[in-house]
């Protein structure tokens, strides 16, 4: 699913962000990635996801090859990836199921099923009855919840959270994480960062990973 050797990425103003990474994920795995703030996990995504290319070593996203001279083919490649991120935020003025289905809007990917797909994700993520609400009234669980089923409409192979538990408290934390781990399958990957590590059950991850300054070390084995 995902492998990396010798992975560096060091941002346009020098500040290098990750040091060489060495990681396998296989499918199906659902994995946590912790750290202090600023100590690469948002970036570690973002190479993942093909916002930023490694500067240096190798990364293989689904078989696919994540240099620059590859953009079309991983902009396709996204079709299969759910990210949860914080700065893909929702359309204000829109309803909860109008920003599941326009999440796809820059993916390309054939429109007959996506209504379809974006109520079964809505229902999956415990607010089909809020579908057409607008994504003003929500709390801010239910946000998330909205930004989750947008990530999952597309049937990925590889969803990437980061931080999805943000400002909650312990009990909607672990609902969030709860949610998220649950589209684990023997296909799918979960790959979520957070800070709250001690809401983690390691009989149900496969892989706690650390970073710290960018380095990345295996912290425990589920
Ligand atoms: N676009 C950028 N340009 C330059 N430096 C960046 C950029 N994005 C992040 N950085 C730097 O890279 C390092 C890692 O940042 P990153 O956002 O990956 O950390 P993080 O672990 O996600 O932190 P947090 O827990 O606060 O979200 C930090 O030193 C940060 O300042
Ligand atoms: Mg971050």
């Amino acid at each position: 699913m995902i492998e990396a050797k010798g992975v560096a990425l060091r941002y346009p103003d020098q500040t290098l962000a990750l040091k060489n990474i060495d990681l396998e994920i296989q499918p199906g795995e659902l994995i946590f990635i912790t750290g202090p703030s600023g100590s690469g996990k948002t970036s570690l995504l973002k190479l993942f996801l093909g916002m930023e290319y490694p500067t240096s070593g190798y990364l293989e996203v689904m078989g696919q090859l994540m240099n620059p001279t590859q953009a079309k083919a991983i902009r396709k490649l996204r079709r299969r990836i759910g990210p949860v991120f914080q700065e893909f935020k929702l359309f204000p003025g829109r309803t909860v199921f109008e920003n599941v289905l326009l999440g796809h809007r820059f993916l390309h990917m054939p429109k007959t099923d996506l209504k379809e797909n974006s109520m079964n994700a809505l229902e999956k993520v415990g607010l089909a009855h809020k579908a057409f609400s607008l994504v003003e009234n929500l709390s801010w669980g239910e946000h998330q919840r909205v930004a989750i089923a947008r990530a999952v409409a597309r049937k990925p192979l590889l969803i990437l959270a980061d931080e999805p538990t943000g400002n909650l408290d312990k009990e909607n934390a672990l609902k969030i994480l709860n949610l998220l781990a649950s589209f684990k399958d023997n296909k799918t990957s979960v790959i979520i960062t957070t800070h709250a590590t001690h809401l983690l059950d390691c009989e149900k991850y496969d892989k706690l990973i650390a970073i710290h300054h960018g380095v990345l070390q295996l912290e425990r084995i589920g």
